[in-house]
């Protein structure tokens, strides 16, 4: 057992059989799971133990006391699950240990990501020259895009934002609709932009940007916008919005986490109509996409402005013939992780995708159609994956939420949708089935 090929043996025979039981168990862990993770509270030692007693200890205390999130009855926030071809890629990467953002440290990761980029930007029907950058997750793919717009929309004013930073810069309008995921503010913190210094534009009952409620431009603008609302499921009006703006300069942005991916069935593309026609995007792989954490995907229209604000030398890095993908994210070194993206497309392929998605929105539906069978008010038009459910006075869906929670049946969270308190339910992952009726992973 101590070797490489016995601890890797018993590493997957470990995961397989943790996939094996997860639909049998409770979504969320026991008490006593809870209570053994103080097993891990252990000193420091002077000496190390066996890599084999590592991993026994890493199943026995933490296995029982994860969420069942990967299995099909998991529809808090928007988690997806992971694909079996995902998660064998990821482990054969992982064996690989490349750093995946550079040629000179692995021709492999970076030709697989040169495959994966073109992939999607087929699926999203996003315009040739697009730039990505594959990053964390989509609050690192929302930065990574408002880096570039910032660096275009000052640049366009003759500013260099990269070089001269933002003290003593012409002054900057960003706008945002009122339901902007609070991930987009952060970026725009980070970039000091601040994150209260966007102007909210007025959003409709399904909290879509209302385009006619954007303010005249002037100067340098991004408008951020979003395609899949986090509680609604709905999309901004893109195209109308860029009709907007575009005219007077501003950057349009989509934050289109899970939303993006509508554009992968044409039974759903119809909600994100004309968002090609958008400056920049980001987007989640480990959402709807259903690849391991972490698995951002950021993509800019004009595909050098992302690479300005990215990219780096030194005399000792290898200056790069083809695309690089350091040159693109905030970070230098980074794991392959185009490899989990490339596989998932690989496996579905373009039917694939759009039949995951499909089932997504048809398990939501049959959700909302159940619980409104059943009395109860779903206050969201259930366009994509998401269901907001009121079940009557506050503290009544708080406490129905945390039975939910704690039944171990499924997990659903809770939200305040339009001023009421709420259950929220997203069917993103791909053995996604409302529970009592989980369905094989493909
Ligand atoms: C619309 C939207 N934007 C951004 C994010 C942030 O994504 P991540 O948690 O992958 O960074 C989310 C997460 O739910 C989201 O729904």
């Amino acid at each position: 057992m101590d070797s490489t090929a016995g601890l890797l043996r018993d590493a997957a025979d470990r995961s397989i059989r943790y996939l094996d039981t997860i639909g049998a168990r409770s979504v969320v862990p026991t008490p006593a799971a809870i209570a053994n993770l103080a097993g891990f509270d252990e000193a420091f030692a002077d000496s190390g133990i066996p890599a084999a007693d590592v991993l026994a200890r890493l199943d026995q205390l933490g296995s029982p006391a994860t969420v069942a999130s990967a299995g099909g009855r998991f529809f808090g926030f928007v988690t997806g699950g992971a694909l079996p071809a995902t998660v064998a890629a990821t482990w054969l990467a992982a064996a690989w240990d490349q750093e995946g953002g550079m040629w000179a440290t692995s021709p492999a990761a970076v030709a697989i990501e040169a495959t994966a980029h073109r992939w999607l930007l087929e699926l999203f029907g996003l315009p040739a020259g697009t730039a990505s950058a594959f990053v964390t997750g989509a609050t690192v793919a929302n930065l990574s895009a408002l880096a570039a717009a910032r660096s275009a929309v000052l640049g366009a004013v003759g500013w260099d934002v990269e070089a001269d930073g933002l003290i003593g810069a012409p002054p900057l309008t960003v706008l945002v609709g009122a339901e902007v995921h609070p991930t987009v503010r952060k970026g725009l913190g980070i970039l000091g932009l601040g994150r209260n210094c966007a102007v909210e534009v007025e959003t409709d009952h399904q909290g879509r940007i209302r385009p006619e409620r954007i303010p005249r431009i002037a100067g340098p603008t991004i408008v951020c916008t979003q395609v899949g609302n986090v509680n609604s499921g709905a999309a901004d009006p893109v195209a109308a919005v860029c009709d907007r703006v575009h005219p007077d300069g501003a950057w349009v942005h989509v934050d289109g986490a899970f939303g993006l991916w509508a554009r992968a069935s044409a039974k759903t593309s119809g909600q994100v109509v004309g968002i090609e026609r958008a400056d920049s995007w980001a987007t989640d792989a480990h959402k709807w996409l259903n690849v391991p954490y972490d698995s951002g995907l950021a993509f800019v229209r004009r595909g050098e402005l992302l690479r300005r604000a990215m990219a780096l030398t030194a005399t000792y890095l290898p200056v790069a013939t083809g695309r690089q993908p350091d040159h693109y994210t905030p970070e230098l070194s980074r794991r392959a992780r185009g490899v989990e993206v490339w596989a998932a497309l690989l496996f579905l392929g373009r039917n694939g995708v759009a039949d995951l998605v499909e089932r997504c929105c048809r398990h939501a539906r049959r959700f909302a159609a159940g619980l409104a069978a059943a009395g109860h008010r779903v206050m969201n038009d259930v366009v994509l994956n998401q269901v907001v459910v009121n079940f009557g006075p506050a503290e009544v869906n708080d406490a129905i939420v945390a039975a939910v929670q704690v039944g171990g049946e499924c997990w659903c969270g809770g939200t305040t949708w339009r001023g009421e308190r709420a259950m929220r339910i997203s069917a993103s992952a791909t053995g996604a089935a409302p529970a009592g009726r989980v369905e094989n992973r493909r």
